[in-house]
C-alpha cells in the first residue's frame, strides 16, 4: 500500500469514527468545523487521485446520476409486521399467552418476562445489507417479501454508516430499522415546498417515504432523514452473538449503527405500563414522531420457542398510542368573519376523536388552501392533530368521494352583514368591506374609532367598548354619541364622575380633522399616513366618497389595493349610513382651504422621523411638521426629502445616506422649524 493510500484510509477511518461519535453516541469529540476540515482534506486528495476513490468513502454519499427506475429486491428473510395492542388489557393478554406457551414448554421460571421496550417509530422500514463491513444494499420493506432497491438514497443518510466500525462483525449482516424524518425538518421541508409551489407532504412519514423513493439521490440528500436500527435479518454464522435482543442492539451500536436512546428493558405488565406512560408523556417533545411502543421478549431463546403466527412474531407486540390522524366526513363549510373582517372558511366535521380531543371543526384558512386540498362538502378527509397544534385537514380521500359534489366558492357577500367581500390581487385573504356596520367587526371597529390617533376619545378603553357592545347599548361608532349619562353611570365600575368625564370626552372628540376622521373609519390598509394623504388631496369627505379608481391611483403613494378598498368601502350602503349618522352628531373639522395649504412652507416635502428626540415626542414633531404642510412617513425611500434623526436612530439613517437623503440632527431640526 502506498503512503498516500495509508493516509487516505486513516482519514476515512477517522471520519467514520467521528460520524459514529456524533450520530450514534451523540457525543462528538471534535467540532463541526474540525470535521469539515478532515472531510475537505479527503476531498482534495480524492480530487487529485480519483482512482483511489472507494464506495465507502465518506465523500461518496450522493450519487451523481439519477436512476430510471428502482430494481426490486427479494428479502431473503421476510420483513414481518407486528400485532397490535390498543389497551392495557390487550397487553396483559399478550403477556399471559407468552407465559402459557413458555410454561407448556417447561421454560417458564415464574418470574416477570423481560421485554425490550422501544418507541414505535413512525417512518418506514428498511433493510441494510453489509458485506465485509461495507454497505452494499439498502431496500424498502415493500410488501414484506419484495421491496425496492434504494441503495443510492440510503447512502445519503448520514446516520447510516457506509462502513462498519471494528472488525468483529459477521461477513454478511442484514440490519433492519426505520428511516424517519424529524418534525422540525418536516415543517421546514413543507415550508420550502410551499414557497416553490411544490406538493406538500401530509406528515413526516409520508415525507420520509417520498424522499426515499426519489430517483435522483441528490434530492434525497437534501431531505432531513435519519435512521434507527431495531433488529437484524440474515447473518452469516462466522461470529457468535449474544443471546438477548438488547445485547444484540448494543453490539450493532458498537459497529456504528444508531439505536434508539429511549430503548429500555422492562419487567412484566407493570414495567411495560410504566414505560408506556413515560413515553406517552414524552411523545410530543421527541424530535421524531412515534405512534406507540414495541415490546419484544428480550430472550432470544424464548423468542425461538414462541415463534410466529401468520406474518407476525408471537414474541413482540405494538402497543399503539391514540392516533394523531383520523378520517371523518365534511358536513359543511362555514364562513367565519373575524374581528378585522377577514373571512375564514371552516370545515364542519362529523365529530372525531383524534390526538386526545374530539374535533368537530377545522380551519381551511382561505380559498387557496381549499383549492389546494380540493375539499368539497360530503368528502371524507384525514384530520390530524399532533401536539398542541390546531386540527388540520391533511387531505381528501378521493376514493371515498360520492357523486360530483360542487367546488367550494367564497361568498361574494359577507354572511354576517351582507356587504361586498373583497379579495385584492396578490392577497390570499378575503374580507368584508362593511367595517363600520358589520356585527362581527363591531368591537374592533369601535375600538379603532375611539383610539388615540383616530377620534381620541379619552377614557373609552377596549374593555368599556366591549361592555357597551355586549349590553347592546351601541352597535356602531355613531351610537357612542347617543349614550346618556344615566346609561353610562349605571355600568359596572362606572360612577357618576367617570360618566360625566366620558360624555365630555365624546363631546370634545367631535372637533377633529378630516385626516383623523378618515383614519377612524377603519378602511382596510388606510393607516394614519394614507388617511392624511387622502385628506390633503381631496380636502373634503364628499370628494373622497365620490373619487374614481383612476383619480385615487393618480395620487402619490396610493396603489391599486388601497384605491380598491376605498372605493368598495364607500360603496357599501350601510357604511354610508353610519357616516351620515356620525356627521349628524355634530362631528366636524376645519375646512381645508387648498390655497392656504398650497402656500404652506413645507407642502410637498416628505419627512421621516427616527430615533428618540429629547425635547419632544415623535408624535409632536410629526404634528409640527404636518402643521407646516409636510408629509411624514414611516420609511425612507427616494421620495423622502429629510430624515430627522434623534438618539439611537437605527437603519433608517443608513438608508438615507445610501439614497443621498439629507439627515437632520435634533438641533438642526429645531432650527429648521
Ligand atoms: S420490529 C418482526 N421495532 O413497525 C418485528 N418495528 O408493524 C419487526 N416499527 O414494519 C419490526 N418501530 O416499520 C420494530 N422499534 C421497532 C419499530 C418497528 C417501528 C415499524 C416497522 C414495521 C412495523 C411493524
Amino acid at each position: 500500500m502506498s503512503a498516500l493510500q495509508i493516509k487516505l484510509n486513516k482519514l476515512k477511518d477517522e471520519l467514520n469514527y467521528h460520524n459514529y461519535r456524533y450520530y450514534v453516541l451523540d457525543d462528538p469529540e471534535i467540532s463541526d468545523s474540525e470535521y469539515d476540515k478532515l472531510l475537505r482534506e479527503l476531498q482534495d486528495i480524492e480530487a487529485q487521485h480519483p482512482e483511489l476513490i472507494t464506495a465507502d468513502s465518506p465523500t461518496q454519499r450522493v450519487g451523481a446520476v439519477p436512476l430510471a427506475e428502482f430494481k426490486t429486491v427479494k428479502h431473503e428473510m421476510p420483513m414481518l409486521s407486528l400485532a397490535n395492542a390498543f389497551s392495557d388489557e390487550e397487553f396483559s393478554e399478550f403477556n399471559q399467552r407468552i407465559v402459557d406457551i413458555l410454561s407448556k414448554a417447561k421454560k417458564y421460571n415464574n418470574k416477570d418476562i423481560q421485554y425490550a421496550a422501544e418507541p414505535k417509530l413512525d417512518g418506514l422500514a428498511v433493510s441494510l445489507l453489509y458485506e465485509n463491513g461495507i454497505l452494499v444494499q439498502g431496500a424498502t420493506r415493500g410488501d414484506g417479501t419484495t421491496g425496492e432497491d434504494v441503495t443510492q438514497n440510503i447512502r445519503t443518510i448520514e446516520t447510516i454508516p457506509l462502513k462498519l466500525l471494528g472488525s468483529d462483525f459477521p461477513a454478511r449482516l442484514e440490519v433492519r430499522g426505520e428511516v424517519v424524518m424529524d418534525k422540525k425538518g418536516f415543517d421546514e421541508l413543507n415550508r420550502i415546498q410551499r414557497e416553490n409551489n411544490g406538493k406538500l407532504f401530509a406528515n413526516p412519514r409520508n415525507a420520509a417515504a417520498g424522499s426515499l423513493r426519489q430517483l435522483d439521490s441528490r434530492i434525497t440528500a437534501k431531505r432531513p432523514l435519519s435512521f434507527f436500527c431495531y433488529g437484524m435479518g440474515i447473518i452469516s454464522d462466522d461470529v457468535s452473538l449474544p443471546d438477548t435482543h438488547s445485547a444484540l442492539m448494543e453490539v450493532l451500536k458498537s459497529w456504528g449503527l444508531r439505536i434508539n436512546p429511549e430503548s429500555q428493558i422492562v419487567a412484566g405488565v407493570k414495567g411495560a405500563q410504566a414505560y408506556y406512560q413515560r413515553l406517552f408523556d414524552k411523545r410530543e417533545s421527541l424530535e421524531y414522531e412515534i405512534d406507540g411502543i414495541v415490546y419484544k421478549v428480550d430472550s432470544l431463546e424464548y423468542q425461538k420457542i414462541l415463534g410466529f403466527v401468520a406474518r407476525a412474531p408471537r414474541w413482540a407486540i405494538a402497543r399503539k398510542f391514540p392516533a394523531h390522524e383520523e378520517m371523518t366526513k365534511v358536513l359543511g363549510i362555514d364562513i367565519q368573519v373575524g374581528r378585522t373582517g377577514a373571512l375564514t372558511p371552516v370545515a364542519r366535521l362529523e365529530p372525531v376523536f383524534v390526538g386526545g380531543v374530539t374535533v368537530s371543526n377545522a380551519t381551511l384558512h382561505n380559498q387557496d388552501e381549499i383549492e389546494r386540498l380540493d375539499i368539497r362538502v360530503g368528502d371524507t378527509v384525514v384530520i390530524r392533530r399532533a401536539g398542541d397544534v390546531i386540527p388540520q385537514v391533511v387531505n381528501v380521500v378521493l376514493s371515498k368521494r360520492q357523486g360530483k359534489p360542487r367546488k367550494f366558492k367564497m361568498p361574494t357577500h359577507c354572511p354576517v352583514c351582507g356587504s361586498l367581500v373583497v379579495r385584492n390581487e396578490n392577497e390570499v385573504v378575503s374580507y368584508c368591506s362593511g367595517g363600520l356596520f358589520c356585527e362581527a367587526q363591531r368591537k374592533q371597529a369601535i375600538i379603532h374609532f375611539a383610539s388615540r390617533k383616530a377620534m381620541n376619545i379619552d377614557g373609552l378603553g377596549d374593555k368599556l367598548i366591549e361592555l357597551l357592545v355586549d349590553k347592546g347599548l351601541i352597535k356602531t361608532s355613531a351610537d357612542l354619541y347617543t349614550l346618556t349619562h344615566e346609561q353610562l353611570a349605571s355600568l359596572e365600575r362606572m360612577g357618576d364622575k367617570s360618566a360625566t368625564k366620558l360624555l365630555k370626552a365624546l363631546q370634545a372628540s367631535k372637533e377633529t380633522t378630516l385626516a383623523r376622521f378618515i383614519f377612524a373609519l377603519g378602511i382596510h390598509d388606510v393607516g394614519e399616513t394614507t388617511a392624511k394623504t387622502l385628506a390633503d388631496h381631496f380636502q373634503s369627505l364628499e370628494k373622497l366618497e365620490e373619487a374614481s379608481f383612476d383619480e385615487l391611483l393618480s395620487i402619490r403613494d396610493i396603489g391599486p389595493v388601497v384605491a380598491n378598498n376605498v372605493i368598495t368601502f364607500f360603496k357599501q350602503k350601510h357604511n354610508r349610513e353610519v357616516i351620515d349618522a356620525l356627521l349628524k352628531t355634530g362631528i366636524h373639522w376645519p375646512k381645508v382651504n387648498s390655497q392656504v395649504s398650497q402656500a404652506q412652507p413645507l407642502s410637498g416635502k416628505t419627512f421621516v422621523i427616527t430615533g428618540t428626540l429629547s425635547d419632544m415626542s415623535r408624535d409632536e414633531a410629526k404634528q409640527a411638521l404636518q402643521a407646516l404642510g409636510a408629509k411624514v412617513t414611516g420609511s425612507v425611500s427616494k421620495n423622502t426629502d429629510y430624515v430627522v434623526a434623534g438618539e439611537k436612530p437605527g437603519s433608517k439613517v443608513d438608508k438615507a445616506r445610501q439614497l443621498g437623503v439629507e439627515v437632520l440632527t435634533e438641533e438642526q431640526f429645531k432650527a429648521f422649524l
